[in-house]
């Protein structure tokens, strides 16, 4: 279902210098049971409720489907983990023209770029529309302000909050919930020991992927079917750990500092930012378990093949060897069509696709790529997904839930806590004076020693 090629991470292909030797998982296996034990022995517990999710009913969110029913737009308002699941659900299931050919449109206001706000304004029929506003902490300066801009047009417009507005927030904490209650708006619970980014299997990403039609069911089955294959695999016969393992190794013993991941799928792009957001916040750190100053993680960065072979390939061959590649492919696409070249056949450039089809020509982008980097002594490993469809998805997107918290067993660092995006929020509130933050306002005026602008003026008149 979901097949790893580790290949081009062997000595024998990319030479013995920054090479693994084919049988590294035993190598480290002291490590990696370690680490394996660690999570089994936290399963249950708070903060590993993320595993039970796909085993829990999730009937709040299905009873919910009538009344999905009655609207032509939904639109999600969240930001990070707080959205990026919808959106990786909807990009890789959904046509890519989706709001075009569907009367159930779905938009995505996960920024607080004001344009992106009120473009959504400028093309839904805010009767039909029903606003799922999303936030765990209940306070998020992007979401709550575009809440309250929503808020003011619904009233404007003289409709019924709670016929517009639903909101998935924390039981308790935060303006949210309160707010819900005092103007009766139906609420979706995010439970107490599930972070953002680990939120998909919950209301967060459930709710929408209701409304775009996706099947509930075969999502969750196929995080369930990972979940057992994990807890009967070793762990060093496990493909989620060694590729946790090949990723550590790579950033801590050869300074592969960038996690450069390669979608050969445009479907597969919002999987990648998914991606990219759980493991950037997951293993980013300043400081390990034992409060040593660490400041650890590679970075991860989203590509897009075969795109990014016209443009950023010729860095990755030629430019610094401080790089571990990820390739994600689908083995089965779900469209394709062959190349009938017929009477342009003379044309040699032409000639040569007589026969193959679109996939063909990616996957062979893909293998030329992959071999090239091997070839240049640039580790890389694969990731192929049998199919695109939602047990698939529900399957990798568990898989690599646990591959980033297996991995943080490695750097030995908190995978559920985000400090340096909650420092981001409070500089946020300081500067546009939320109550309660004056001290980190004052604060931050003192720290500003100077300042350097430059500017190239506008033509004088
Ligand atoms: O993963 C996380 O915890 C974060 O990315 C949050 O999802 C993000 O900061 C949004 O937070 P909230 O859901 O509280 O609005």
């Amino acid at each position: 279902m979901i097949s790893f090629d580790f290949s081009n991470v062997l000595k024998a292909n990319i030479g013995g210098e920054f090479g693994l030797s084919p049988n590294f998982p035993d190598e480290y296996n002291e490590i990696i049971r370690k680490g394996y034990l660690k999570i089994e022995n936290g399963r249950g517990e708070y903060p590993y409720h993320f595993m039970e999710l796909p085993y829990e009913s999730h009937d709040e969110v299905r009873r919910f489907s009538d009344i999905l029913g009655k609207y032509k737009n939904f639109v999600v308002v969240g930001i990070g983990g707080s959205a990026l699941g919808a959106y990786a659900l909807f990009n890789a299931l959904k046509h890519q023209y989706h709001n075009l050919i569907s009367d159930r449109r779905v938009f995505f206001i996960d920024n607080s770029d004001p344009a992106t706000i009120l473009n959504v304004f400028d093309v839904v029929d805010l009767k039909n529309t029903l606003f799922n506003i999303i936030t765990k902490s209940g306070s998020t300066a992007e979401t709550m302000s575009a809440f309250s801009l929503i808020f003011n047009i619904l009233k404007e417009h003289n409709l019924p909050f709670h016929e517009h507005l639903v909101v998935t927030t924390d039981r308790e904490k935060g303006d949210l919930v309160r707010i819900a209650g005092e103007y009766n708006l139906h609420t979706f619970t995010i439970p107490e020991g599930v972070g953002g980014r680990y939120s998909l299997f919950t209301p967060v990403g459930l709710l929408p992927a209701l409304y775009m039609g996706i099947d509930l069911d075969a999502l969750l089955e196929g995080a369930k079917y990972v979940d057992a294959y994990w807890r009967r695999t070793p762990a060093e016969e496990n493909p989620i750990a060694v590729s946790a393992l090949v990723n550590y190794l790579y950033h801590t013993a050869y300074s592969r500092n960038i996690l450069a991941l390669m979608c050969y799928k445009d479907a597969l792009r919002g999987m990648g930012l998914w991606y990219q957001q759980l493991w950037a916040e997951s293993l980013g750190k300043k400081y390990d378990l034992d409060s040593n100053l660490v400041e650890t993680g590679a970075t991860p960065v989203v590509l897009r093949g075969a795109t990014d072979q016209h443009s950023l390939l010729q860095l990755f061959m030629e430019g610094p060897n401080d790089k571990l590649f990820v390739f994600f492919e689908i083995k089965d696409p779900d469209r394709d069509r062959r190349f009938q070249i017929g009477s342009l056949k003379k044309y040699k450039s032409l000639a040569y696709f007589d026969d193959k089809s679109s996939h063909d020509l990616i996957s062979a982008e893909m293998s030329g790529v992959k071999y090239a980097l091997a070839f240049n002594g640039k580790p890389n490993y694969t990731v192929s997904l049998e199919s695109l469809d939602a047990y698939h998805l529900g399957a990798l997107i568990y898989a690599l839930e646990l591959q980033t918290v297996f991995t943080s067993t490695l750097y030995n660092v908190n995978p559920f806590d985000q400090p340096g995006v909650e420092e981001g929020k409070k500089a946020t509130y300081a500067i546009m004076g939320r109550e309660g933050y004056d001290e980190k306002r004052k604060e931050m005026q003192d720290n500003i020693k100077e300042n350097l602008s430059m500017e190239i003026p506008s033509k004088t008149k």
